[in-house]
């Protein structure tokens, strides 16, 4: 999820791999290091906090850091805290060997076990030191760092970009890519390996795009790539012609369009290594401690701010239909100073992507000084809320740069769904089978969201062009679709400035229906499930008053053709998992709503993207 740099040429490396760095410091990041290779030895230096800590903790070369060798990362940790242990490069026992890496080694754990019977003596908290410390292990047998690699890599279960230097063969660099994207950037006499173009675009435009299960090694004057099972790959060098604005933003328009569509896999690394679809299970290590508690909680309390607050509302219908446990979701900001009545044997979930929200935090101390066990679903890794609580679970949707949240929001709800599933399993609330019907339901979501992703975006942006000049809007939904109506009309409020509101469809009559008339735009949230009909009825309640609506509807619903003006439509989802599918058109409206009426997408007005003040 984070920023790779890595040099091999003739020049000084350090400020290639520095400068690099700094160009992707935009995706948000928590730590920063480098590993150089000069005379047969390593140096490695790294540090929490940004990079310009790094550059500060590297002056004390005085100058004379150099070398030809060399990488760097900048981190977004998803197994470790933030710290200067848990920066990567991490490197073997031997310090011969360093890795930096992107991504998650799901079988980390499995395999730190047995490398440390085998005597290996970890560093730090993190998945990715098993790789410098398997690969040792592989050298020993293969005395060939790429076949090391390779050998390593066949055992490793996960996502990876990541890049391999060491004093052994003191001349190149090993690269080796699945799921997370890497660059290798060829130069006259020098090459280079990023995670993302802007890092080296100034040093060269010439690039080869990396394939998952490609392992590349790289000296000055040659590449090689090939697969893990060792055969030689085509390579493509393809010409950069992105300017750097454009690269940061992966090609998108903004931070918030790019993070929409990078949902299908943010929600996929939510339920990575955690949910075992054939056996409709999930494992949930943050919760391991705690499990006892969350399954006698006599009621579960969920607390929080904004769009997570709308993934609680989602999560109330998801615990008490699935899990069977009373549920009630408050504002933070309300909760902290009602004095709530709070027992020992609550459950309080404290859900927030930033991790620092202030409210959030108080609230989660109140429940706390009040016994409760509090649990955190966070984004940021080592984040205030997540270090604060009893136990959680990261939702792991990587840095969220817009304002406005959105994949946080869907993989709040997936994870949500996975402690449903978990405690339901746990207590026999379902049977074997109905969590497997669950579990196949929740791993098909990702496709789901591609797919809408691919079919509507067009459609949607005429709708959000025919309807740029509203001064309002209303969402309606029901059940656990009534939150989607309540983050629809977030969504549009934060980043276009139009009065946007949510409402339980029913609740309409009772009141908001005077507000409708031809220029009144209805979003309505309308799938086929056991309250479609309610919903149909409400519906047409506002197309007898002229009411312009606009329906997100299941792909074989044909009836809502008759009714609705515009029809979006999503393919059907099991009930309560649904709002994870729903949203997904939503978020589109409110951007391109946004993007036709030339507001700020990413950074709208008055807004922060973490409100760490009262
Ligand atoms: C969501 O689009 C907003 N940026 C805002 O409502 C946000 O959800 C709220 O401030 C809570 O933030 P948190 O999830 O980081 O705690
Ligand atoms: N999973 C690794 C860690 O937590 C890499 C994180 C990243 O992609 O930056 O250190």
């Amino acid at each position: 999820m984070c920023g790779i740099v890595g040099y091999v040429g003739s020049r000084n490396c350090v400020p290639i791999i520095l400068e690099g760095l700094k160009r992707l410091e935009y995706r948000g990041y928590d730590s920063a290091g480098i590993a150089l290779v000069k005379d047969g030895l390593f140096s490695i230096d790294k540090k929490a906090g940004k990079v310009a800590d790094l550059v500060q903790h590297l002056s004390h070369y005085n100058g004379s850091l150099s070398a030809q060798l060399g990488m760097g990362h900048t981190r977004w940790a998803t197994h470790g805290e933030p710290n200067d242990i848990n920066a990567h490069p991490h490197w073997d026992s031997e310090e011969k060997i360093a890795v930096i890496h992107n991504g998650i080694i799901e079988n980390y754990s499995t395999i730190k076990t047995k490398l440390v019977r085998e005597g290996h003596v970890f560093r730090s908290a993190t998945d990715t030191e098993v790789l410098a410390h398997l690969i040792e292990e592989m050298y020993k047998r293969t005395q060939n760092l790429a076949s090391a690699v390779r050998h390593a890599l066949a055992e490793v279960e996960g996502t990876y970009g990541l890049v391999v230097l060491s004093t052994h063969e003191s001349d190149r660099m090993i690269a080796a890519r699945k799921g997370s994207p890497l660059i290798i950037g060829v130069g006259d006499g020098e090459n280079f390996v990023a995670s993302d173009a802007a890092a080296i675009v100034d040093h060269t435009r010439q690039v080869i795009y990396m394939k998952d299960g490609e392992v590349a090694e790289i000296t000055a004057t040659n590449i090689r790539t090939m697969t893990i099972d060792d055969e030689d790959t085509e390579r493509e060098i393809e010409e950069i012609t992105f300017e750097l604005s454009q690269i940061e933003r992966g090609g998108y328009d903004h931070f918030m369009l790019k993070e929409i569509h990078e949902q299908p896999e943010t929600i996929t690394n939510a339920m990575r290594g955690r949910l075992q679809v054939d056996e409709g299970t999930v494992v949930l290590g943050g919760l391991r401690d705690v499990q006892d508690k969350l399954l006698k909680a006599r009621r579960i309390v969920i607390t929080a701010c904004g769009t997570s607050w709308h993934a609680g509302l989602v999560g109330e219908y998801l615990f008490e239909e699935i899990a069977r446990i009373p549920t009630e979701v408050e504002y933070a900001s309300e909760f902290r100073y009602r004095n709530p009545i709070i027992n020992s044997d609550d459950v309080v979930f404290l859900i927030s992507q930033s991790g620092e929200t202030a409210d959030t935090l108080a609230a989660g101390r109140e429940a706390k000084q009040k016994g409760a066990t509090v649990l955190g679903i966070v984004n940021v890794v080592g984040s205030t809320i997540a270090r604060e609580s009893h136990g959680g679970v990261y939702v792991h949707a990587g840095p969220e740069i817009g304002v406005a949240s959105t994949k946080a929001f869907t993989s709040q709800l997936t994870v949500l769904s996975l402690i449903t599933l978990m405690i339901a399993r746990a207590k026999g609330t379902i049977t074997e089978k109905h969590a497997q019907v669950l579990s196949q339901e929740l791993a098909a979501i990702p496709e789901k969201v591609s797919r809408i992703l691919a079919k509507t975006t067009e459609q949607i942006k005429e709708i959000a062009e025919e309807f740029r000049n509203a001064q309002n809007f209303l969402y309606l939904g029901r059940g656990a679709n009534f939150p989607v109506a309540l983050e629809g009309a977030l969504k549009l409020k934060e980043i276009s400035y139009i009065h946007a509101e949510g409402y339980p469809a029913a609740e309409m009559k009772h009141g908001p229906i005077a507000l409708i008339d031809e220029n009144m735009p209805v979003v309505f949230v309308v799938p086929k499930d056991g309250i479609y009909e309610k919903v149909i009825s409400n519906l047409q309640e506002v197309k007898a008053r002229r009411g312009r609506i606009i329906a997100v509807a299941n792909e074989d619903d044909h009836e809502i053709e008759e009714l609705a003006d515009f029809v979006i439509r999503v393919p059907r989802t099991y009930g309560y998992f649904g709002p994870i599918v729903n949203i997904i058109p939503l978020q589109l409206l409110s951007y391109y709503m946004a993007v036709a009426r030339g507001t700020n997408v990413d950074q709208p007005r008055n807004l922060a993207k973490s409100v760490t003040v009262e």
